[in-house]
């Protein structure tokens, strides 16, 4: 009996898969302090993993883990050489969610750009005629906006955008021109230069050391006036002193963040209060369908796993 630890549930149509299965047997946690996780992993061949952190210690508790199949694509929550060292592989779920997070750039690009949070204030507290002092609002339709990083979510973002009619420009050293112009961007190698004319930049970039802080004070303070920044990515490419600042000066019109350098942030992070940025809990993905996606893909990689057949673009090269 292959068993498989599910940490933290995941959708009911998830559970059903392994319910179908005679070969497998499964455990739910929710509880995810350290000594309790280790109790549970001495005799695991699978786990599933939302966004709590596997570290070295709880990858060494499990002599038989063969693979970590991750609730999502991103995996800088696991302790990759460990995982390596022990040959145990993470799987992705990269069927599930690209659409759900391009569709939340645009909810926050239009809830940012078309005032959305005060026309319903404004209605709502009787102040109906105030629609002549509300500031106008701006329209994506013809703007630039360029996407950084252009894997599975930029590509489909990308479409979206173009259904705007926007000029879409994409900064990726390490995609093919061809692609991006196939589906209708402009790739573009000088990221410094080409922000500086931007109305929106969208990030879809991992978290490397590379990329952290990529966007700080030196960039926002060459940004347009009226630009928009949105991060559905990782916490710390955008730097949130830095884009705080960048707000509060005028240097860039508003901003959307779904991630943070620390989640949750501290309570007096100064973003929780600055009226320029948009905020999300992690939640690009919490749509009903993409949580049920997500939920079959995370458990079906594990039995493809153990039936080979896991296709390998879902498998993280370690
Ligand atoms: N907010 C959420 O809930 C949520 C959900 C899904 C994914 N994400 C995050 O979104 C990001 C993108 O996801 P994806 O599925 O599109 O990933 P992906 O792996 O398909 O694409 C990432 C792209 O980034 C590019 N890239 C890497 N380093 C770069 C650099 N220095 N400069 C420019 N481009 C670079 C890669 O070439 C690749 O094309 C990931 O960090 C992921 O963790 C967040």
């Amino acid at each position: 009996m292959i068993k498989v630890l599910i940490i933290k549930n995941v959708h009911k149509s998830g559970i059903e898969l392994l319910n179908k299965s005679k070969d497998f047997s499964y455990e739910i946690v929710e509880n995810i302090e350290t000594d309790f996780l280790k109790s549970k992993l001495k005799d695991c061949d699978a786990i599933s993993l939302r966004t709590s952190k596997f570290t070295k210690e709880l990858i060494e508790s499990a002599p038989k883990l063969k693979i970590i199949s991750r609730h999502g694509v991103g995996y800088d929550n696991v302790d990759l050489n460990a995982a390596k060292k022990k040959k145990i592989i993470i799987s992705i779920t990269s069927n599930s969610l690209a659409a759900t997070v391009a569709e939340h750039v645009f909810f926050m690009m239009l809830n940012i750009s078309r005032g959305l949070d005060a026309y319903d204030k404004s209605v709502k507290e009787g102040n109906f005629s105030s629609r002549k002092n509300l500031a106008l609002s701006k329209e994506l339709w013809k703007k630039s906006i360029l996407i950084v990083g252009f894997g599975r979510i930029g590509k489909n973002l990308i479409k979206k955008c173009i259904g705007f009619e926007m000029d879409v420009l994409v900064y990726d050293p390490y995609v093919d021109e061809k692609i991006i112009n196939e589906l209708g961007g402009k790739k573009i190698n000088d990221f410094y230069e080409v922000i500086k004319e931007m109305d929106y930049v969208s990030i879809h970039m991992p978290l490397t050391e590379k990329s952290k802080n990529l966007i700080n004070i030196k960039v926002l303070s060459t940004m347009k006036k009226n630009s928009i920044i949105i991060n559905t990515s990782r916490g710390g490419i955008v730097n949130e002193m830095d884009l705080n600042e960048a707000l509060n000066k005028g240097m860039i019109f508003g901003a959307g963040l779904d991630v943070f350098e620390k989640e949750p942030p501290d309570i007096n992070n100064p973003l929780l209060k600055n009226k320029r940025v948009f905020l999300s809990p992690h939640t690009s993905t919490f749509t009903e369908e993409c949580t049920e996606r997500m939920g079959k893909e995370t458990i079906q990689n594990i039995i493809d796993f153990f039936q080979n057949k896991l296709d390998q673009s879902k498998i993280v090269k370690l």
